[in-house]
């Protein structure tokens, strides 16, 4: 293919790692880490495979490549996952990083992406391909969270992951945080035999593999889910640092993550809420859903929770009978409201009592009056 692929690597043995996923390439060079300037220039690659040098200069050689190859594509190798330095990486201006070598496989998926969209560019208008395109590590999570219980969160979060997963062609992962009691492998009819437990003994480590090899997989859709381990005994054992890097880890390997959390305030819901980029919290139309609201916006702030700019209500439960209407809740919360979901009875007992979600397929023509209003929500967030 045609692809220039310069690799920066200041030791021999990583040739014959990288060998399986550049064998297809003609173009592929190698350097280290003190000749890459020269040769920046003279090869004008397109993509750069950059190996964390030894004098740790990582981040100041991927700023350094952005700036004299602004349309080259980086991606960095690293054999040690470090948050701080890949976050660090990111934002300098690779595309993605790769841990070696247990993600080595995607490196190939990536390089052959690449060429694709590369080939299109040049037959449509001879543009660049820009790195953007293939940008990782940059997830988005979403949380769903409210003070009172049985709102309804784990059914919009099922709801709106499923419907994400169906709607587009997004990485999409749901991770159920209700360590005691779960829920979601109800709403969406799951086994029960892997959960995020698993996940325990390679929290230092934890890569898209891993993740990958406990989710399950929702027929339908083939939407990701990582199950809770719905045992207290277990749930003890889970740290805060492990919510955290469980998060971070999933943001680099996803677009989406969902996060279905409890109404229990405690460190791990704290972590999950600190990590979210949007908080969704599930409203019903009564007055206690109003009263609790005002309580977990106090102690939003006693926690010093900012959630300037990434607190959103979805009303739930929305029906003519209610005893408060959408317009009194706008008029009494300062946050915007993302989504209005109707009270669908029928439709809901239906799904639960075939033991299906509520939406099967894309663009689905039969849907049920609550499935409906969570497809438009996710049709308005996707574009
Ligand atoms: N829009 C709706 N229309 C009809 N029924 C709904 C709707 N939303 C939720 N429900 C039903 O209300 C019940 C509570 O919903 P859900 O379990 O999602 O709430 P929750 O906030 O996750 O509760 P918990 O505190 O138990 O975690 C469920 O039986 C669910 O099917
Ligand atoms: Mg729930």
């Amino acid at each position: 293919m045609e692809t220039k692929i310069l690799v920066v690597a200041d030791y021999e043995s990583v040739k014959e790692l990288l060998q399986p996923s550049l064998a297809h390439y003609e173009h592929v060079r190698f350097t280290t880490s003190r000749e890459v300037k020269k040769e920046i220039d003279r090869i004008a690659p397109d993509v750069v495979l950059l190996l964390q040098p030894e004098d740790g200069s990582g981040v100041e050689l991927v700023q350094y490549i952005q700036n004299e190859l602004p349309e080259g594509i980086i991606i960095f190798l690293t054999e040690k996952q470090d948050f701080v330095l890949l976050r660090d990486v990111v934002r300098a201006g690779a595309v993605e990083y790769i841990l070696m070598p247990d993600e080595l496989a995607l490196l190939s998926d990536r390089l052959e992406k690449i060429a694709e969209l590369m080939h299109q560019q040049q037959r449509r208008k001879g543009t660049a391909v820009s790195g953007q395109a293939f940008v990782r590590g940059r997830g988005k999570v979403y949380s769903f969270y409210s003070g009172k219980g049985g709102s309804g969160r784990t059914q919009l979060a099922t709801g709106f992951a499923q419907a994400l997963k169906l709607e587009s062609t997004a990485r999409v992962l749901l991770i159920d945080l209700n360590l005691q009691y779960g829920g979601v492998e109800t709403f969406l009819s799951l086994d029960h035999n892997r959960t995020l437990a698993d996940l325990l003994p390679v929290m230092h480590e934890m890569n898209e593999n891993h993740i990958r090899n406990v989710v399950q997989r929702e027929i339908h859709s083939k939407l990701e889910v990582l199950l809770s381990p719905r045992d207290a005994e277990t749930a003890e054992t889970i740290s805060e640092e492990f919510v955290s890097r469980l998060i971070r880890a999933s943001r680099r390997s996803y677009d989406f993550v969902i996060v279905d959390l409890p109404t229990h305030m405690n460190e791990l819901t704290y972590t999950a809420l600190e990590e979210s980029d949007l908080i969704y919290y599930v409203m019903n139309l009564d007055t206690p859903s109003v009263q609790i609201y005002r309580l977990v916006e106090n102690l939003f702030r006693r926690l010093r929770i900012d959630t300037t700019g990434r607190l959103e209500v979805v009303i739930n439960q929305v029906d003519r009978e209610s005893e408060l209407s959408a317009a009194d809740i706008k008029g009494l919360i300062a946050v915007p409201i993302a989504a209005e979901i109707c009270r669908d009875r029928r439709g809901v007992q239906a799904a639960v009592n075939q033991g299906m979600p509520l939406q099967k397929e894309a663009n689905e023509k039969k849907l049920a009056p609550a499935a409906k209003d969570i497809r438009k929500w996710v049709l308005a967030k996707l574009t």
